[in-house]
């Protein structure tokens, strides 16, 4: 299968392709800034251009486009949000449009954020999203301009994204920054009144190419089974590493000031997933132990 990751850079990129090339598939990158360095070919691409987009789509004829690309950083989205959307929503359109244009299949990832976190029980994929910032409003926006631009796409719907960042394998995200603090001796201080279901990178990498292999279709979301705190995340990732006097200490998404408001609870529920692959997600502490 001839495959083109956009995003390849990003964190959720980089492990899709880094995956996509140990299952021997063909695999061509898309990338922003800075090229990852991945053993194919690769392209820079701003997919806030539709001519880009469609030029490269149009040069490297994919069977299949994965796109990891986005505005992920949640208070910049708040403090810009014409170019949140134009990421977002626009540039997931003109990536939809154009794999529609060349009858590639296409993944689509989205997040947990498009839901308003008022609930208390996971979140299914048939919940009523109420996204309560601009990144899970221009994250919104763009699942459903890439339904309409797009025959029959697969959107995932991610949480709380760690893991390595590939080619060179450093640990990136939450757990980089508690890991720091660890070895430093530092206080850290960790959420106790927010619940996530965090999503391995490359166990969603893996998740998502079955997910293409097997040819499904429609809205899934792809996390652990995993719901927790960020105190019990933290925890979990200080046990795996084996600091024994890690100073944790609870805190409050009250406790700091911030340009977006954040989802109290997003845990994903996961059984359409396990359905359709016809087996388990995996456990936030098996990703640690793989991570770690
Ligand atoms: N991170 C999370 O906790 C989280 C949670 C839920 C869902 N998700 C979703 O999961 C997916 C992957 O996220 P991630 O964690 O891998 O994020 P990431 O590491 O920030 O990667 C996003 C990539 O998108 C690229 N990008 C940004 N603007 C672009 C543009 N105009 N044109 C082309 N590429 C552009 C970035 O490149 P530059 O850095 O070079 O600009 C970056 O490489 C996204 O759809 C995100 O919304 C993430």
């Amino acid at each position: 299968m001839r495959v083109l990751v956009v995003g390849a850079g990003g964190l959720l990129g980089g492990n899709v392709t880094s995956v996509a090339l140990d299952r021997n598939e063909s695999v061509i990158t898309a990338y922003h800034s800075v090229d990852p360095g991945f053993d194919c070919p690769s392209h820079q691409i701003d997919i806030t251009s539709s001519t880009a987009v469609n030029e490269l789509v149009n040069e490297v004829d994919p069977d299949a486009i994965v796109n990891c690309a986005a505005m992920t950083d949640v208070d910049g989205c708040e403090t810009d949000p014409e170019q949140a959307h134009a990421v977002n929503a626009d540039g997931a359109e003109h990536v939809a449009r154009a794999a529609d244009s060349v009858d590639a299949t296409l993944v689509h990832t989205s997040t947990d954020y498009v839901f308003s976190g008022e609930e208390t029980a996971p979140y299914s994929e048939t919940a009523e999203p109420d996204p309560k910032q601009e990144y899970g409003e221009s994250k919104l926006a763009g699942e459903r301009r890439v339904q309409d631009a797009h025959s029959d796409p697969l959107i995932a719907r991610l949480s709380f994204v760690y893991g390595r960042l590939p080619p060179d394998g450093s640990i990136s995200g939450f757990p980089a920054w508690v890991l720091e603090k660890a070895r430093k001796g530092d206080e850290i201080p960790l959420f106790t009144d927010q619940r996530v279901s965090p999503s391995y990178a490359k166990a969603t990498a893996k998740t998502l190419l079955n997910l293409l292999e097997t040819d499904q279709k429609g809205t899934f979301n792809v996390a652990s089974r995993s719901c927790v705190t960020p105190y019990e995340f933290g925890g979990l990732i200080v046990e795996e590493a084996g600091f024994k006097n890690a100073a944790l200490t609870e805190s409050s998404m009250n406790d700091i000031d911030r340009d977006a408001e954040r989802p109290r609870y997003t845990c994903l529920d996961t059984a359409a997933v396990e359905e359709a692959l016809d087996r388990p997600q995996s456990t936030l502490a098996e990703d640690l132990a793989d991570l770690l």
